[in-house]
């Protein structure tokens, strides 16, 4: 047991501490042209571009003909959906929507033959996605699954699978394979926008730049460790934590709740910074734990300036401040009570070393609380009932 867990107490932290790994599998062989060595990414400038060959096979005009995605899941996974949606919409200039497959499939959705539905599932058996799987294909959409799993039921189902290669997950609450997910969105997103025209250049060069420095800024991340075991431990007897987050830094602000309810049993809420005023902020208290996830200054200067007045009006009702910020970034100092240090990254990377910190958060946590890590009461890692 001890051995499978690679020395580590438990299989997440096993399996947060493999996330470099996961991503650089999940993304070789998906940059091709470089002029180097097929591997493409080194040479981002030198007319390397993303090509998922199972995309490939669906044949171009089917990629041109799609009109609106739908990106379906449960969990952690929807997280990573709702991450993904930001940048396949900005790269590939179709409207993306993120559904829950159990609520998906009762609205009675508009789908037809333009419609392409994403579904996304570690395990690739959650009957929920499933059922919403074989609903749109009933309808005429297209289907391509993004799936951990080889040979699972929703891949089978599905037009197109593009597999994550974060290696199997053990631990219940999903780390690596959300990462992955992510990682795996945005080279659907980088390889619908090549094929519809819509990429500029410029934007595939620095997606690929940004995907070639990616495990080594997770890696950074995972750094975050020891930092991150102690503020946990101060916070032992906590009640409840507030996650905040603006553009992907929201979704990751919900994964992050997700994560310390699913393994800590904590109360934890995520909001877009944005949603605050409009309700959010009378919860605010006196010590109050908010963790901040902080856009970079430099790639979004405009949103890095909204989330820091965000931060002065919560710290002024008297919240902890927690604030996870890009390396360099002093402008949130004065009013945080702690500050995580992240290396930079684009805009639209940033969440996937930004959960990494909160990944940890969420097992020190729990681990100072005496439970069980990787298998949390009430929790299968696979949901087959509907
Ligand atoms: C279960 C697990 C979650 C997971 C969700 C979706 O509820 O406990 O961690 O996010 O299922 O699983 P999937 O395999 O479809 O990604």
């Amino acid at each position: 047991d001890a051995a499978e867990k690679g020395g580590w107490p438990s299989f997440m932290a096993k399996e947060i501490t493999e996330q470099p790994e996961a991503i650089a599998n999940t993304v070789r062989g998906r940059i091709v042209g470089g002029t180097a060595d097929g591997d493409g990414a080194a040479d981002a400038a030198g007319g390397a571009r993303v090509e998922i060959p199972e995309l490939t096979e669906l044949g171009d005009d089917t990629l041109r003909n799609i009109d609106r995605i739908v990106i379906i899941a449960c969990g952690t996974a929807s997280y990573a959906g709702q991450i993904g949606a930001y940048a396949i919409e900005q790269w590939a200039r179709v409207p993306v929507e993120v559904q829950l497959s159990h609520e998906f499939r009762y609205r009675d959705p508009v789908l037809d033959e333009r419609t392409a539905v994403i579904s996304v599932s570690q395990s690739g058996e959650t009957m929920d996605t499933l059922m919403a799987v074989k609903y749109a294909k009933d309808r005429g959409a297209l289907s391509v699954s993004v799936c951990n799993t080889q040979s699972a039921t929703i891949p089978r189902e599905s037009d197109a699978a593009v597999y994550t290669h974060a290696g199997p997950e053990v631990a219940v609450a999903s780390t690596k394979a959300f990462t992955a997910q992510i990682a795996a969105l945005y080279l659907i997103g980088l390889h619908l926008g090549r094929v519809r025209g819509t990429l500029s250049d410029a934007d595939a060069a620095a997606a690929i730049r940004a995907f070639d420095a990616l495990p080594s800024a997770m890696a950074e991340a995972v750094e975050t460790h020891e930092q991150i075991a102690q503020l946990a431990h101060w916070m032992a007897d906590t009640r409840s934590v507030l996650f905040l987050g603006r553009h992907v830094g929201y979704p990751a602000a919900l994964e992050g709740a997700l994560k310390l309810k699913e393994i800590a049993y904590i109360h934890a809420e995520g909001f877009a910074a944005g949603e605050l005023k409009h309700g959010p902020i009378a919860l605010i208290d006196h010590g109050q734990p908010v963790f901040v996830l902080v856009p970079s200054p430099r790639k979004a200067p405009v949103m890095h300036s909204k989330v820091v007045s965000n931060i002065q009006e919560i710290r002024a009702r008297g919240a902890r401040v927690i604030a996870i910020v890009e390396k360099g970034d002093t402008a949130v100092l004065p009013y945080a009570d702690d500050v995580i240090r992240l290396p930079l990254t684009d805009a639209l990377f940033e969440p996937l070393v930004q959960v990494v910190p909160l990944q940890w958060f969420a097992l020190e946590l729990s681990t100072a609380k005496g439970l069980d890590v990787d298998q949390p009461r009430n929790l299968a890692k696979s949901v087959t009932v509907e």
